[in-house]
This record gives C-alpha cells, sequence and structure tokens, in this order.
C-alpha cells in the first residue's frame, strides 16, 4: 500500500490508516474538500475538482447545506426546545460541527453522530469532545440499520423527551427511495410526539450539476443520488414543517445565522413530530 503521492507507508502509518481506502473517492472527504478542509486525500481532490469543473457551483452548495445545518440546529435549540440531537451522516468535522453549534446555545446538549466512514470515525474519537454539561457521542453505523443506531444512541439520549433528528445531506446514498424514506420513518416512529426532523439535500435541477454527479458516481465512489424538490419534501410525510417550509436553502430562516451561498440547488426544512 502507498499514499497519494506514491510513497510507501510504515508499518505504523499502516495502522493507523486501517480501514481507510485512499484509491477511490469518499463522500466525506470529498465534501471535505469542498467546504475548504485538510481531511482529504489525492484521490479525492480530484474527483472533487473535476465534479466543479464540470459543476463549478458545488462548492456553493456545500457552503449553503453546512450553512443550513447551522441555522436548523440553531432552531431547534433555541425555538423549538430540544436538546437531544441525532445526526447521521456527520461527516468529517468542520466549522460549527453540530454538538459546537448546539452545545455553545444550550450546554446541557446530548448529541450523538453517526457515520460510517473509517475516516470520520478516526477524527471523531479525536475530535468531538464536548461540554462536561452535556454529552457527544459517535456511532460508527450504517443508516441503512436503523434499529442498531437506536439501540446505541437509547445510551445517550432519553427517547421519552423530544429528539431532533437530522440527515444534513445524505440521504441521496440511499438511492432507493422507498429505503430511503424507511429509514427516516423508523428512526422518527421511535422518538416522541415534539420531535423534529431536519433535513437537507442538493436537487436534480440543474443539468450541469446532474453531469457532474453521473461523473462522480462512475469514479467508484459510493454513488449520490439528486432528487427533486417533491421528493425530499417527501420525507417530511405525517410530520408538521415550521415556517416557511421546505423551501430552497436560502431561503430557510435566514434570520437565524449565515446562508453560506445564494441561488443554490439545493432545499432542506424542518419540520415536527404532532
Ligand atoms: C455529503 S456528506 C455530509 C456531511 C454532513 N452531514 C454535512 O452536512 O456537512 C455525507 C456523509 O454521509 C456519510 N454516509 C454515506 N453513506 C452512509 C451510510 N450508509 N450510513 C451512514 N453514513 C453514511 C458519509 O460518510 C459522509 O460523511
Amino acid at each position: 500500500m502507498d499514499n497519494e503521492h506514491g510513497e510507501f507507508l510504515t508499518e505504523a502509518e499502516k495502522d493507523l490508516m486501517g480501514g481507510i481506502d485512499t484509491s477511490v473517492p469518499h463522500s466525506a472527504r470529498i465534501w471535505n474538500y469542498w467546504l475548504g478542509g485538510k481531511d482529504n486525500f489525492a484521490v479525492d481532490q480530484e474527483a472533487g475538482d473535476e465534479y466543479a469543473r464540470l459543476f463549478p457551483g458545488i462548492f456553493d452548495l456545500a457552503k449553503a447545506e453546512r450553512a443550513f445545518l447551522g441555522r436548523a440546529v440553531r432552531y431547534l435549540v433555541t425555538e423549538a426546545g430540544v436538546q437531544q440531537l441525532l445526526d447521521v451522516g456527520t461527516g468529517l468535522p468542520t466549522e460549527d460541527n453540530t454538538h459546537q453549534v448546539a452545545q455553545s446555545l444550550a450546554s446541557e446538549c446530548r448529541v450523538v453522530y453517526v457515520d460510517n466512514d473509517p475516516l470520520v470515525l478516526a477524527h471523531a474519537r479525536a475530535l468531538l469532545v464536548g461540554t462536561p454539561e452535556g454529552a457527544t457521542h459517535y456511532i460508527d453505523a450504517d443508516m441503512r440499520a436503523p434499529e442498531r443506531i437506536i439501540a446505541e444512541a437509547a445510551k445517550i439520549l432519553d427517547f421519552s423527551q423530544p429528539v431532533g433528528l437530522l440527515f444534513m445531506g445524505v440521504l441521496g446514498h440511499i438511492t432507493d427511495y422507498d429505503e430511503a424514506r424507511s429509514i427516516v420513518r423508523r428512526l422518527m416512529d421511535v422518538l416522541p410526539s415534539g420531535s423534529y426532523l431536519a433535513l437537507n439535500d442538493g436537487t436534480n435541477t440543474n443539468p450541469a450539476l446532474n453531469e457532474a454527479q453521473q461523473g462522480y458516481d462512475d469514479t467508484g465512489a459510493v454513488p449520490y443520488l439528486l432528487r427533486t424538490p417533491e421528493e425530499i419534501e417527501g420525507f417530511f410525510e405525517d410530520l408538521e414543517p415550521v415556517e416557511p417550509g421546505i423551501v430552497p436553502l436560502p431561503e430557510w430562516r435566514p434570520d437565524l445565522g449565515h446562508i453560506g451561498a445564494e441561488n443554490v440547488d439545493g432545499v432542506g426544512g424542518v419540520a415536527r413530530k404532532p
């Protein structure tokens, strides 16, 4: 095995890299690259640059999705009074991570992250340190196994109290719509009334973006399906969307923080379980 510079790795480096495949691009690492982070490899940068060549707006979309996450968490903690968050598809630590936003507003917030990427796992151990009053926990799990996520999360979260469930730019990884809806539903089902779903995703509303996404899917990375705004709205079935509904990302409560970028092909919203 060698690294992205073509250099051979020492035994110790190989141990550190356990499970981390630098030969194919990974979603969490490319996302980190688009967000301006350093936790990515040459293969991710190449895939990220090729995507941006076809669709330069990807940097803005990543920023707008991340900014939406921050505003949604602020809404949940300050307006909805939620103090427990379950963030599925965490990504690599960056600025304004969910637990940092939540615990800066209410230090007792309990945050559980879920991701299945080995590099996210490695960083989570080192970086996701929360406030002493609250709790920050990481589950290494595939979202296709919601029952496992529930069992693990129940060690940290009290499921008799409202929980904010977050799917931020992740459900496109579940390309079967029924399966993706079932994952959201099975997690929402165990949460009490007064819980919330906060979700955003890129949309298939721009031919250049669709073309770039096709190229990405051909790299060997786990494919990502861009959906219509209506399909994304369908994830909120049986829930009560809070104002202004499921809308283009910059239009969702810009009063709560920065919007990252204007005019992006992505929608998001927050909805309450009745
Ligand atoms: C585009 S990133 C979004 C990261 C973060 N939510 C954000 O908004 O910045 C998608 C994340 O989903 C994770 N992911 C992909 N498939 C997954 C799966 N089956 N189960 C859990 N996480 C998954 C990836 O590892 C990656 O961290």
